[in-house]
């Protein structure tokens, strides 16, 4: 017997984007039962139970973890940091779901797997994760909600800080490619939203983007204008990356 106003929310502490803690924040404010999710009892936990959830404490990895802090739930969200047993805890939470008998499963994945199919893979061992964990879902027969956000705009800022900080400049392997950053709290109340109402939702995929694609010649122009702040190194020199 599941309950759907109890919601189970992975990956709840939080370390990058922290989807899982600001879902439960969301949630908890609606209303629902939520019980976050967290490797390990620290003062992130302690914020969470502060807040009203119920926190318990597991590994995403081992299947008994897995279906004690699932049993009972109508309603979960999936997510973890990106690691090397992302699949397999991918399968373990289906094979754990199915047997619970969840109703809502909403899966973050990530924007790329878009474009990805048998023929059209990429070298990323996240990337695979991530395409090879949405494939396992499919066929688990599960209702799911697949939530696809483009880079989060946190990880951006994480990324791109320091040489700004030190250089005045953008240093990130993007080439000429583009990107349209999306912020992590954005993400967050989408998936609150799927899992306060998942039936309209099921079996759809979402993909969330920021406002605006761009390369990293505009993205720059815009911190310079933002910080007031140009270049100090000469833009004739590059060696990998962007130039701010
Ligand atoms: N960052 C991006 O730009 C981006 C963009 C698109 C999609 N995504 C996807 O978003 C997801 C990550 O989201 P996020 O930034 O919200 O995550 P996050 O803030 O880094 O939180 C992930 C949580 O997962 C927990 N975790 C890791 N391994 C675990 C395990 N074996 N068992 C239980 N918990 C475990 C971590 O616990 P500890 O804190 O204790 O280690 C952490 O708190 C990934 O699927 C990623 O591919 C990310």
């Amino acid at each position: 017997m599941v309950d759907d106003r109890s919601i189970l929310v992975t990956g709840a502490a939080g370390r990058l984007g922290s989807v899982g803690r600001t879902v439960t924040g969301l949630l908890l404010d609606r209303g629902f039962s939520v019980r976050a999710m967290v490797r390990r009892e620290d003062e992130r936990a302690a914020s969470l139970r502060a807040a009203g959830a119920q926190v318990v404490v597991g590994d995403l990895l081992e299947p008994g973890d897995v279906y004690r802090v699932v049993r009972g739930c109508g309603r979960v969200y999936f997510g973890m940091s990106v690691s090397a047993g992302y699949l397999e805890a991918t399968v373990t939470m289906a094979a754990v779901a199915r047997e619970a008998g969840v109703n809502a499963l909403v899966n973050m994945s990530q924007m790329t797997v878009s474009e990805m199919s048998i023929q059209n893979t990429t070298p990323s061992h996240q990337q695979r994760q991530h395409w090879l964990s949405e494939q396992t879902l499919a066929w688990s027969g599960l209702p799911v909600v697949t939530i696809r956000p483009t880079m989060f705009l946190e990880s951006f800022l994480q990324l791109a800080a320091p040489s700004v900080r030190n250089r005045d400049r953008i240093e990130l392997p993007f080439g000429r490619g583009k990107t349209s950053p999306v912020s992590a709290p954005d993400v967050a109340q989408v998936v609150a939203a799927v899992l306060a109402d998942p039936v309209p939702h099921l079996g759809l995929i979402y993909e969330l983007t920021g406002p605006k694609s761009q390369d990293l010649d505009e993205v720059a122009r815009e911190f310079s204008e933002a910080l007031s702040r140009r270049s100090r190194t000469p833009t004739s020199a590059p060696r990998s990356g962007n130039r701010s």
